[in-house]
């Protein structure tokens, strides 16, 4: 099969390329002046995901200026619980809130409203797909069911996701019954993604950290497989990177089990143990410390080096292994897009 162009597709089949392709995650945001133009207009975060128009402009946004190989869709993960009749509101230099939810009320949450709900997302998506570059890839996502679920019983961020582990081992049949809910819901808002032009769909799962096997395989790996599954039953063959951050030596399974065809890397993995755990030529993405890149200078050239060499063996996306800081200034992500595309 032929990925024409696109480098990062060609990563996803299999192929390793030199240099590889990269792309940043959160690299539409406020690190970028024109970004906080844009969202200075938009007034309220939901509303701004919410406008096709705006958010189709800020997708493009760092595309224009640093040449990414891909973009993804500009929206959160958290409005998948507003299509489940769940109310969520950001607060300025706070971050998301949301209506305390009770796990034992799982039955209350409604799943035939994800399309009509969701549906300015897709017109994003198909808003920005003929504007992009013939060699960029458009990246599609949704959070992971057990990461939308700690912000639904949290009620927002939290330390530890306590009440929520709380939550899954108190009432394990409720809060299973709650990720299948927000599985389902996801699986559509992901088919749904692909309909309207995405090439790569993404599972954010930004808290699979610190859980003990049996947790980890009923809010993680099952919730995940059950997404991956349902979106491949709907037709959709674009390839999907599951991100289980933090998920440590818990990689393993999840890169078997779930389904997906590649990981996405956090900071914290080391590649000679990814390297002996993950299957045979199953593509990485990742994995710069975002701290090193606000850091600039020598060290992020040497931690960039680290990384291209650590995965030369090995189909590898080039990214970070969290989201961009708003401090990072424009230039380190230049010097960085020189170091990668020196080499080849
Ligand atoms: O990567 C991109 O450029 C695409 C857009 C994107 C956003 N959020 C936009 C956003 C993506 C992929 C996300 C995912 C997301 N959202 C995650 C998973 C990834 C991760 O970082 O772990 C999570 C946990 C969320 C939930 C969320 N959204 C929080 C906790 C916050 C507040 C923290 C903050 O940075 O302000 C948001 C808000 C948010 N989502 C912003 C952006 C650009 C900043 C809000 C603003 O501009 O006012």
């Amino acid at each position: 099969m032929t990925h024409s162009n696109k480098p990062l597709l060609k990563v996803l089949a299999g192929e390793t390329v030199s240099p590889p392709p990269v792309w940043l995650m959160r690299q539409a945001g406020r690190y970028l002046a024109e970004y906080r133009e844009v969202r200075a207009r938009a007034g309220d975060f939901i509303k701004f995901c919410f406008s096709p128009d705006l958010a189709a402009e800020v997708t493009l946004q760092p595309i224009r200026r640093f040449g990414f190989d891909a973009a993804i869709l500009f929206a959160d993960i958290l409005l998948i619980p507003i299509a489940l009749g769940r109310k969520v509101w950001f607060v300025a230099g706070e971050g998301p809130r949301l209506e305390p939810f009770d796990v034992r009320q799982f039955e209350d949450l409604t799943t035939d409203t994800v399309r009509s709900v969701l549906g300015p997302v897709g017109e994003t998506l198909t808003r920005v797909k003929p504007e992009l570059p013939d060699e960029t890839t458009l990246i599609g996502f949704a959070g992971a069911p057990w990461t939308v679920a700690t912000y639904m019983v949290e009620g927002g961020g939290s330390k530890d996701r306590f009440s929520a582990r709380v939550a899954a081992w108190q009432h394990p049949e409720a809060f299973d019954g709650m990720l299948e809910r927000i599985a389902d819901a996801t699986a559509e808002y992901l088919v749904m993604q692909a309909e309207s032009g995405a090439e790569v769909l993404k599972i954010f799962d930004s808290w699979a950290e610190g859980l003990p096997e049996p947790l980890f395989e009923r809010v993680v790996i099952n919730p995940t497989k059950r997404i991956v599954d349902r979106v491949r039953a709907a037709g959709v063959t674009v390839p999907i990177i599951g991100f289980p951050r933090g998920a440590g030596s818990m990689y393993a399974r999840y890169a078997r089990e779930t389904g997906v065809n590649a990981v996405a890397l956090d900071t914290g993995m080391d590649p000679a143990y990814a390297q002996s755990i993950l299957p045979d030529g199953m593509p990485v993405q990742g994995h710069l410390d975002p701290a090193a890149l606000r850091a600039g200078g020598d060290a992020l050239d040497r931690e960039t080096d680290r990384i291209l060499d650590s995965w030369a063996g090995r189909p590898h996306i080039f990214n970070l292994g969290h989201g961009i800081t708003p401090d990072v200034p424009v230039d380190h992500v230049h010097q960085l897009l020189r170091r990668i595309r020196e080499r080849g």
